[in-house]
């Protein structure tokens, strides 16, 4: 079978997201390339060490230039902090790599049409991973969508609600800078709910938006400090929060239909709750991480005094990635996004068609996202160009 060799570069939450991706993909998917984990990179090399151990990773770096400038390498696997996605996946890209990034896709919309640009210039497969677009029960959604069941769209209303950061001494992490991070809640969860939205409803075409930072300083992190684990009271040392903890906005899409987003870190009680309702002529749907593998539908099409609700069980072998799994209602994780990920990347680069959504949607999503803080910034309504 073909193979091909894996760079990896970041080792905390993603780095392990994806390296239990690339290591079972093939024992249970008919991958048309077999990746080969080759080399992790990531700054601490102790314990980058014992990441390339555990994961069987063959080899370890710490600069990710040399990563890129090897020649046995086929694919970059950026699961690092938004500022280092343009530089490395650039650099990638003119190497002639493919490149599997993390979202959000860069800084800001310039970076990540000039990631776009240098994929496509080289003719590399570019993938950003808003992984909820391969949960089945989003895919079944969409469609369901797609076959006219929900009618004409006329309502979006997603959230994408956590709580993390409300403890005023949990540290300023780099979610929380501008030069790491480029936006707060925006980019790091808005902007799966703008991924799922234009993938579900359409292009959004203006923005209105409100945003808040609650918590302006915080203590300074200890070494080592990752997303949802940075622990608290590490420094006495404070900081200036530069992002914002919170945003909501209110769009139109180009179809026609309304939208609306909220996105926190500051929900108190909710932890990872990623929701969407959408309302047609002829039917609904709602979807819930925190219930992934549920699908609520109405139709209109019920008979009287039988209408409401349903839920389906995205379980069948019949439902996205399904018969790839466990038998029908053995429910599978946030993991398993990870697989199809990687699973669709492998056939977008056997085929060469690519896969969706890559960096030109990428530069989409944050076209809305910057309308999203301009709009805050200006308090009026953004019509994107
Ligand atoms: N798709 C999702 O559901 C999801 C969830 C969380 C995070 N993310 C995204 O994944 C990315 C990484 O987030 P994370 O939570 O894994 O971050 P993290 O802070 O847990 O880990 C960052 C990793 O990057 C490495 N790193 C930093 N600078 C480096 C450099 N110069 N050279 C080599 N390695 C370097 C660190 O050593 C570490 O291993 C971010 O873009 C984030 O927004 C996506």
């Amino acid at each position: 079978m073909k193979t091909m060799n894996v760079a990896i570069i970041g080792s905390k939450f993603m780095g392990k997201a994806h390296s239990n991706a690339w290591k079972n993909v093939a024992n249970f998917f008919d991958v048309p390339i077999k990746p080969v984990m080759k080399v992790a990179c990531a700054r601490d090399k102790k314990s980058l060490q014992a990441f390339a151990d555990n994961w069987g990773w063959e080899e370890i770096e710490t600069d990710w230039k040399k990563v890129i400038e090897r020649d046995d390498v086929d694919i970059v696997d950026i699961c690092v902090p938004p500022n280092l996605h343009a530089p490395i996946a650039i650099a990638a890209a003119k190497a002639g790599k493919h490149v599997f990034c993390e979202k959000p896709i860069a800084l800001n919309s310039e970076e990540a049409l000039a990631m776009y640009e240098a994929a496509k210039e080289a003719g590399v497969v570019n993938y950003l991973n808003h992984n909820y677009r391969r949960v089945p029960a989003v895919m079944l959604a969409k469609q369901m969508i797609d076959a006219g069941k929900l009618g004409k769209i006329y309502h979006w209303r997603g959230c994408y609600l956590q709580s993390w950061t409300m403890d005023p001494n949990f540290p300023l992490t780099w979610h929380m800078k501008k030069d790491i991070a480029g936006m707060g809640s925006n980019g790091g969860i808005n902007s799966h709910s703008v991924d799922l939205a234009r993938y579900l409803v359409g292009e959004i075409k203006s923005v209105t938006g409100m945003m808040k930072t609650f918590i302006k300083e915080r203590p300074l992190p200890g070494a080592g400090a990752a997303t949802f684990s940075a622990g608290s009271g590490e420094s006495t040392e404070m900081g200036k929060v530069e992002l914002e903890d919170a945003i909501s906005m209110i769009v139109e899409f180009e179809n026609g239909a309304m939208g609306s987003f909220e996105a926190s870190t500051f929900a108190i009680g909710r932890l990872n709750y990623n929701y969407f309702e959408i309302y047609g002529s002829k039917g609904a749907v709602i979807w819930n991480l925190e219930r992934m593998n549920e699908l609520q539908y109405f139709s209109a099409k019920d008979g009287e005094g039988e209408k409401g609700f349903r839920t389906i069980l995205t379980t069948d072998p019949s439902h996205p990635y399904m018969s790839h799994w466990w038998p029908p209602a053995h429910n599978i994780g946030y993991e398993h996004e990870f697989h199809h990920a990687v699973y669709d990347f492998l056939k977008g680069i056997d085929s060469g068609e690519g896969v969706k959504p890559n960096f030109y949607d990428g530069y989409l999503i944050t076209k809305v996202l910057e309308a999203g803080i301009q709009s805050a910034e200006q308090k009026k309504q953004i019509d994107i160009s």
